[in-house]
This record gives structure tokens, sequence and C-alpha cells, in this order.
């Protein structure tokens, strides 16, 4: 088979890894890829971005491409997935109206709420002077999120009900995040350890993933700035059976047929961000794909054919597939750019994959270029090293040694992946 993916970070670079495992596949195109898809075996980048729909049907009609495979969201929301299957083409993800569960917030508050799935209280606004107003008659400080997609950087977690104004005014009258502003929701806090619990779906059978936490906040102790993810881990020990039972009867269930009997059946990964409050698990966000950095320790653990799983879903017949999950963990340790998440410099020699490699890990990279045979960083989050062992210590020491041998200028990581606990 020849395959198509979609997208250019560490959890595309897993994606690509995992999926040319599959012996029925010869070929993965990456669009636009990075300089760890560039070298993964069977692998070639191509330089298409990931945001242009007609570029990249083009390019699987011209190569016959079996199937493509789509990582980020954006191109999802945008409705990549119509536009394939409309010219006959196989992809795996869901169509742009099963994809609003990320790409419209206001939509997903309002499907939780119709399905009584369990969520944090919000009220939907896209008037600036109602949601100011609203916020003085609340008895706490809420959550303001940008309906929208916002690159993950809509969701603001004010001190005071000052800077929740000042927040609205950003987000609605400046158009901080641009038109994912439009319309925001003004949540309730809520508190307690989060868990991402993502699975495959074909629209009617669900089949559930190891869960997995990842680490937002860029320092040692869930300290500094939100990232994008600085390290994950899988299994979570805080899933307990009878916990991921009851996620699957009061969450995920309940979202797929609800999406189902909405005429819009949810086929692809479907990712619920939860968080485990004293008064029961409740719903943070769906996304619409793979998470990242979680993929870097859920696709580690899979020992079946990821690309055999997929093709089950498009088909409709996930319930006569069985995944296999390797026993053990696997922890993911992020290594950025010295400033990120803000500013920082690029094109830094790194050294030491190699080592890394033979000490026993996988090195998913995020934001590399690969130069006249060099490898340099290109991005905020550079490199996911992920080590896997019989329990999570074992996995969490395995990547940790690997990351001592890699080095580039600037290089920064968090100490404590996996070992702190929220
Ligand atoms: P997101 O960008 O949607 O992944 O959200 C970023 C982070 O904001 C989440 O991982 C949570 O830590 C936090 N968050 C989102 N919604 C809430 C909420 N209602 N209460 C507390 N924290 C939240
Ligand atoms: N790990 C968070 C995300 O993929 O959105």
């Amino acid at each position: 088979m020849k395959l198509l993916l979609i997208g250019s970070g560490g959890r595309e670079h897993a994606l690509a890894w995992k999926l040319s495992q599959s012996s029925q596949v010869a070929r993965i195109f990456v669009a636009p890829g990075n300089g760890g898809t560039a070298t993964t075996e069977k692998c070639e980048n191509v330089a298409i971005s990931d945001s242009d729909l007609a570029g990249l049907l083009a390019f699987a009609q011209e190569q016959a491409i079996d199937l493509t495979v789509v990582g980020p969201e954006v191109p999802l929301a945008a409705g990549v997935v119509d536009r394939f299957q409309a010219a006959g083409q196989r992809i795996f993800g869901p169509v742009q109206a099963a994809a609003r569960l990320e790409g419209s917030k206001a939509f997903s508050k309002a499907f939780m709420q119709r399905h009584a799935i369990p969520t944090a209280q919000a009220q939907v606004f896209s008037d600036f002077e109602s949601a100011a107003d609203f916020v003085w008659t609340l008895d706490a400080v809420p959550v303001i999120k940008a309906s929208g997609l916002a690159a993950g950087k809509g969701v603001i977690l004010p001190d005071s009900r000052d800077e929740a104004v000042d927040v609205l005014r950003g987000v609605m009258v400046e158009r901080r995040f641009g038109e994912a502003g439009a319309t925001v929701l003004i949540e309730e806090r809520l508190v307690g350890p989060e868990m991402s619990v993502l699975a495959f779906s074909d629209g009617r059978s669900i089949c559930v993933m190891p869960p997995a936490q990842d680490h937002k906040r860029l320092g040692d102790g869930d300290t500094g700035p939100n990232t994008g993810g600085m390290g994950a881990f899988a299994p979570s020990p805080l899933a307990a059976p009878a916990f991921l039972a009851e996620v699957e009867r009061t969450i995920l269930r309940p979202a797929i047929d609800g999406m189902a009997a909405e005429g819009a059946p949810y086929v692809g990964v479907l990712y619920a961000g939860l968080m485990l409050t004293d008064d029961g698990v409740k719903v943070i966000e769906f996304n619409c794909r793979f998470g990242d950095p979680e993929t870097q320790v859920v696709l580690p653990l899979l020992a079946s054919d990821l690309v055999e799983l997929m093709e089950a879903c498009i088909d409709g017949r996930l319930d006569e597939v069985t995944p296999v999950w390797r026993a053990g963990a696997a922890t993911t340790v992020v290594m950025a750019s010295g400033g990120y998440p803000g500013e920082y410099a690029k094109g830094k020699e790194i050294c030491g994959l190699a080592e890394a490699e033979a000490a026993g890990c996988s090195v998913f990279h995020a934001g590399t270029s690969l130069a006249d045979g060099r490898l340099l960083t290109n991005g905020g989050r550079v490199l996911s090293v992920t080590g896997r062992g019989d329990d999570l210590a074992g996995a969490t020491q395995q990547a940790y040694a690997g990351l001592a041998h890699i080095s580039f200028d600037g290089a920064v990581w968090r100490t404590d992946i996996a070992r702190a606990r929220a």
C-alpha cells in the first residue's frame, strides 16, 4: 500500500514510525513532515502544507494513494475528509461535521449537554458586553475559552474577575485569536488530575487505547507557562479498569451514539480530555485526532498493525478487530528550544540521537529539519524521547537515560515527567 500522512509534528513522526512497521505498507509520503519523517524507513517528505487541501488531494490522486491518515485538527476541521471521500479517496479521520467536537467548543459543549455527558458548566457568548456582565454574576473566577481552533492557546485561566474581563476583551474585541474568538465559552473552573483517553471508532464500535497523562506546564512541579505538552506517560496509574469502564459508559459511548443519532457518525480517533474531580470524571474537551505528545507513548504500546485498525474504522467493522497492547509502560520526555513557548532560536545542530536509540529509546522528531545531512532544530518542541519498560519507573528511567545522550544549544526539558503527580 501507498500511504499519505498529513502533518509535521512529534505525533506524525510516531504515526509514520508505527505505520511503516505494517507489512502491508510499501511507502509513506508525509506532507510536509519533518527531519524525523525524512529518515524513517519507507517514508519520504513532500512539500505540501497540511492546510492545502486541494494540493493534498491532487497529490493523493496523482500518486494513487491507497490510504491517507490525518494527524492535526486544522485540516480535519476544514473538511479534508469530506473532500477526499467525495473524490473516492480512502482517508482516516472524522468528517467536518464530526470534527466540530473539537473545532467548535460551543458545539461541543451544547452536544455534551444534549447527551448528558458530564462536563464543566459553561455559557456561550458572542457579545463582549454580555460576556463581561456575566463574569460579575459568578461566585468564582471562570475559565475563558475561544470557541474556534486557536493552535492550543485558546484556553485561559485568569486569576481574578478583572483579569477575566481583560481576557474577554482581548479575545472578543481585539481578536487575538482571530475569528476563533468570535464566540467564547465562560466555563466553571474544575480541579483535579487530568487524563487523556483516546479511542478508535468506526462510528458505532469503540476501542479504547491505554489512558495517558501529559504534562502541559513548562517547568518541574507543574510550574511556569502552559505549553503544547512537555512529556507524557501511559498507562495512567489513575485509570483502574472500573474507571475506564465508567469513562466508556458515561462519556465515549454517549458521544459516539450521539454523533450517529445527529447524522454525523464519528469515524477516527476521539480524544477525551478528562478531569478527575471530587464530583466525578468530567470532560474538559474533545479532540478529533490523536494527541501530541500522547501518541508518542500510546503507539509504542500497540503491538497490532495500525493500518488494519484504521481500515477497520473506515469500513465500519471495528467490532471484528481486537488490538493487542503490550504489557508495561511508556514515557516520553520533550526536549524544547530555550525560550519556548515564547521566542526561541532555530537552526541549532542536534547530536547524540543514535546513542539515545542504542540505549533503547525511540526518538520522535517534532521541530527538526535536515540540511546537508545535518539535523537542526526547527521549532519550539524539538524532540520527544520515548522509553519503554516493564513498569512506569522503568520506562521513565530509559527515557531519561536516552535523553542524556542528546544535546543541542539551549535545550530545555522537565526532569519530573511521570514522576510528578498532579
Ligand atoms: P486545552 O487547550 O483545551 O487543552 O486546555 C488547556 C488546559 O486548560 C487543560 O489541559 C486544563 O489544564 C485547563 N482547563 C481547561 N478547561 C478547564 C476547566 N474548566 N477547569 C480547569 N482547568 C481547565
Ligand atoms: N496533548 C494535548 C493535545 O494533543 O491536544
